[in-house]
């Protein structure tokens, strides 16, 4: 069966680049949020990005208005039991993906693929909530899923053949390079980047060089777009706390454990950009300045 009409749980900062990249790739999409008020707000994002590719030339007004035309805002769980594929983007907690994918379980038909965009939970525990494991994949999209072009499509041992392909033909046909990779805690992205990301908090710690000076090493010496302190405040350091100690508690190696740096500004609430304070302050969002230890 083809994939025609797609349904997104969660309409945050990647269910809402996962809602616009599947009504741009031509998807009816339906997007849910627990109140009025986050459902407008993630579609009133969706519309300025969608405005600003306008102005840039990258996109049609015409396209523009098909696409806005093509995703629908909800707040009943309900509206999404006609999906042919139901991607879930909700809060990174195991109980509360589980308890929404039984009730989803409960009210789809046994055609409609499940996936979930975890980035660091195990997939077969989030599948065992349902009673159709072998139509269950992880989809993992990267923020900001409108730009970055991959997606890692995940499969379990019970994950039916059939199914990941048409899942990994789905995430093709969003523009993206889609990579297969099995459920291991993490994936291929996060296996690499998180001891990556916790090093250099490490090096910061060890006095090996200055927030700048790691940063300018990695961007300027690697290619990398942002350095790895600039990530991090980019992906959040509370998110890549908790990964971290997802991480360590199934592999129990040092390079997934959170340095005590981390820990700290996470307890202090220094979250990264979408606190105003991480690494650097963005007091000044436009001109961050490295903070001081
Ligand atoms: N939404 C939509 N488009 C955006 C955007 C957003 N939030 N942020 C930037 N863009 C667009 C810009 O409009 C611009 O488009 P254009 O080329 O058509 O003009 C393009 O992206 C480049 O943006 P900028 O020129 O403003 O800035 P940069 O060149 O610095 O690019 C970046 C910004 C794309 C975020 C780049 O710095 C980058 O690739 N950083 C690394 C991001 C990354 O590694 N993400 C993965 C994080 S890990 C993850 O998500 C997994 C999770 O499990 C932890």
């Amino acid at each position: 069966m083809a994939i025609e009409k797609v349904g997104v749980v969660g309409c945050g900062l990647m269910g809402s680049g996962i809602a616009q990249v599947c009504a741009a790739a031509g998807y009816s999409t339906v997007v849910r949020e627990v109140t009025p008020e986050l459902v407008a707000k993630g579609l009133k994002g969706i519309e300025k990005n969608l405005a600003r590719l306008v102005e840039k030339g990258k996109l049609t007004a015409a396209a523009q208005t098909e696409i806005r035309g093509r995703l629908k805002g909800t707040t009943a769980i309900e509206d999404l039991k006609n999906c042919d594929l139901i991607i879930e983007a909700i809060i990174e907690r195991l109980p509360a993906k589980r308890e929404l994918f039984s009730a989803l379980d409960a009210m789809c038909p046994a055609s409609t693929i499940f996936a979930s965009n975890t980035s660091s939970l195990t997939i077969t525990e989030i599948a065992a909530a349902t009673k159709r494991p072998q139509r269950f994949v992880g989809l993992h999209f990267f923020n900001p899923v409108p730009v970055m072009q991959l997606v890692e499509v995940v499969r379990t041992i019970a994950t039916d053949d059939a199914v990941y392909e048409e899942v990994v033909a789905f995430g093709a046909k969003l523009g993206k390079t889609a990579v297969r990779a099995h459920d291991s805690t993490g994936f291929i992205v996060n296996r690499l980047l998180v001891p990556y990301l916790l090093d250099a908090i490490r090096a910061l710690e060890e006095g090996v060089g200055s927030i700048e000076d790691i940063d300018n090493s990695m961007k300027l010496g690697c290619g990398h777009p942002m350095g790895p302190l600039t990530l991090l405040d980019f992906v959040g350091l509370d998110t890549t706390y908790y990964i971290s100690q997802i991480m360590f508690e199934e592999f129990h190696e040092r390079r997934f454990a959170s340095p005590p740096l981390l820990k700290r500004m996470v307890l202090a609430g220094w979250n990264g950009r979408k606190s105003g304070r991480g690494f650097y302050d963005y007091s000044d969002p436009a001109k961050p300045k490295a903070m001081k230890f």
